[in-house]
């Protein structure tokens, strides 16, 4: 039986476009994966908490020397990355911020790379522990940025997913959320496209898809 991790890090919760887009493709991959499981991890549900010099701390601190405080710390950042092991695929919402990613998705990835337990240095460059994995990133944005220097979020997630392993990742963009309406309906059509190519049992099931989508 297949895992899938759907990581939702929009501040708009279910409203975020990069939700939707994440959940599109989680009905997609649900109808051609009728017995997998689908986890999801929601920020706008569950905050993620910004890593601190205590909580590093406690990464740091021998299991059988952290106070409880450490250990409950430890605990979380060990449970967000048992999450990722025991998923097979990984489906990420990554609106654009102030060109960058959103700040509760930087503070996962610092729950979540850790050396020596999520990669390890080695002569020829860090080794990750998640291998074998395959990422969706849907990445929205109210402007059209893609292959321009503006774009560094993208190269920042795919670094940080190789260092800890996950180097089969494909980014789905839906530009020009913030562009008017057609220039929106484009971009999310052209994303919701995609999926449907990706998964072909969707196209069948049209109630997942927008107008435009199904019109295009
Ligand atoms: C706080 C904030 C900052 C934003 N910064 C940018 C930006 O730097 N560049 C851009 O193209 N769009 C920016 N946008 C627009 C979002 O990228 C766009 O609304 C996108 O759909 C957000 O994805 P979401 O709906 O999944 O949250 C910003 C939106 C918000 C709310």
């Amino acid at each position: 039986m297949k895992t899938l991790l759907q990581i939702n890090t929009s501040i708009f919760a279910q409203y975020g476009q990069s939700t939707r887009l994440n959940e599109q493709f989680v009905a997609a991959w649900k109808a051609a994966n009728p017995q997998g499981e689908v986890v999801v991890r929601d920020f706008s549900r569950e905050p993620v908490p910004h890593l601190t010099g205590e909580r590093f701390q406690a990464f740091l601190a021998k299991a059988e020397h952290r106070t409880p405080t450490q250990q409950q710390v430890a605990a979380y950042s060990e449970s967000l990355i048992n999450e990722i092991h025991e998923a097979d695929v990984l489906v990420i919402g990554l609106p654009m911020y102030n060109y960058g990613i959103p700040s509760m998705l930087q503070s996962y990835f610092d729950h979540v790379g850790r050396a020596g337990v999520t990669f390890r240095y080695t002569e020829t460059g860090p080794v990750g522990a998640f291998q074998g994995k395959k990422a969706y990133v849907f990445a929205t944005r109210g402007g059209m940025h893609a292959g321009s220097n503006r774009d560094s979020q993208v190269d920042h997630v795919r670094n940080f997913l190789g260092l800890v392993g996950i180097v089969d990742v494909e980014v789905i963009y839906a530009e020009g959320m913030g562009m008017g309406d057609v220039a929106k309906q484009a971009g999310i059509a052209k994303a919701e496209a995609r999926i449907v190519e990706l998964s072909p049992v969707v196209a069948a099931n049209e109630r997942l898809l927008t107008p435009v989508a199904r019109a295009a």
